[in-house]
């Protein structure tokens, strides 16, 4: 069985105070969810420090919106998987699609990032997905795949044991048109289908999470699909009643 994730991904987003009051809130839905679902919330990096701080000793969760190829050196403005590792990250998001428009990362870029991030025993939640020009030319599986085999190629499919994926539609990220169930269960069952064809229990074993304006209102249907399990959270997760319903929305489907 496949536990599902919630997991927050704040992006450019946060106070000191912010942090403080948010992470205190999801302590206590964490600690409840534990058993049946994970929680998590990734952060801008300067904020790691105070996300360890108020959730140590919680089940929930912690992670980096992105990560460098190198673990030390002549790299201004980067953070490392070996820093992120010393401030207690279970996860680096790689690859989110923000980070491939607006800072021209490319697959094979994605895929280094992927392996650093595990080679300092970080779990790694590699975003893929469509533009809203590619999906309307039916192009979906084409960029999927493509961004997937980047690191299959790199790192083998193995990897994929202690990585998770993350669907996001470029088209349904933060403009709250939500992928419907339908469209989002079958390319994650297609995004399966593809890592079956490498290796079958890989493909089984290998968590595939929904993002792009799922909230509140549309996790419990998403969750309730077969091949989702569970939801990178951007504008949902700044917010305490909505997280912590998306959470209960998990578990529900756990
Ligand atoms: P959104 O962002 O939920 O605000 O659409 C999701 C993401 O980009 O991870």
């Amino acid at each position: 069985m496949r536990k599902p994730i919630v997991m927050g991904n704040w992006k450019l987003n946060g106070t000191k105070q912010s942090v403080a009051d948010l992470i205190k809130a999801f302590v206590e839905p964490a600690n409840q969810a534990f058993g049946k679902a994970e929680v998590a919330i990734c952060a801008p990096a300067i904020f790691i420090g105070s996300v360890e701080q108020y959730a140590q000793g919680s089940k929930l969760q912690w992670g980096s919106e992105d990560c460098d190829i190198h673990d030390s050196g002549a790299y201004t403005g980067e953070n490392s998987p070996a820093m992120l590792k010393e401030f207690g990250c279970t996860y680096a998001i790689v690859g989110h699609s923000e980070r491939r428009g607006y800072h021209h990362e490319s697959n094979e870029e994605v895929a280094a990032k992927f392996k650093a991030a595990q080679n300092q025993g970080l779990i790694p939640v590699l975003c893929i997905g469509e533009s809203e020009a590619e999906f309307e030319a039916q192009k979906t599986m084409d960029v999927v795949k493509a961004e997937l085999k980047a690191v299959i190629d790199l790192c083998g499919i193995a990897a994929f044991k202690q990585a998770v994926i993350a669907y996001e539609p470029i088209w349904a990220i933060g403009t709250g048109k939500t992928a419907t169930p339908e469209i989002a269960q079958s390319v994650h069952s297609q995004i399966r289908e593809y890592l079956k064809s490498f290796d079958a229990e890989v493909a089984a074993g290998v968590r595939i999470l929904y993002g792009g304006s799922c909230n509140a209102k549309t996790a419990p249907e998403l969750f309730s699909q077969q091949d989702i399990d569970g939801g990178l959270i951007g504008g949902a997760s700044l917010k305490a009643p909505d997280f912590t319903a998306i959470i209960n929305a998990a578990v529900a489907n756990a």
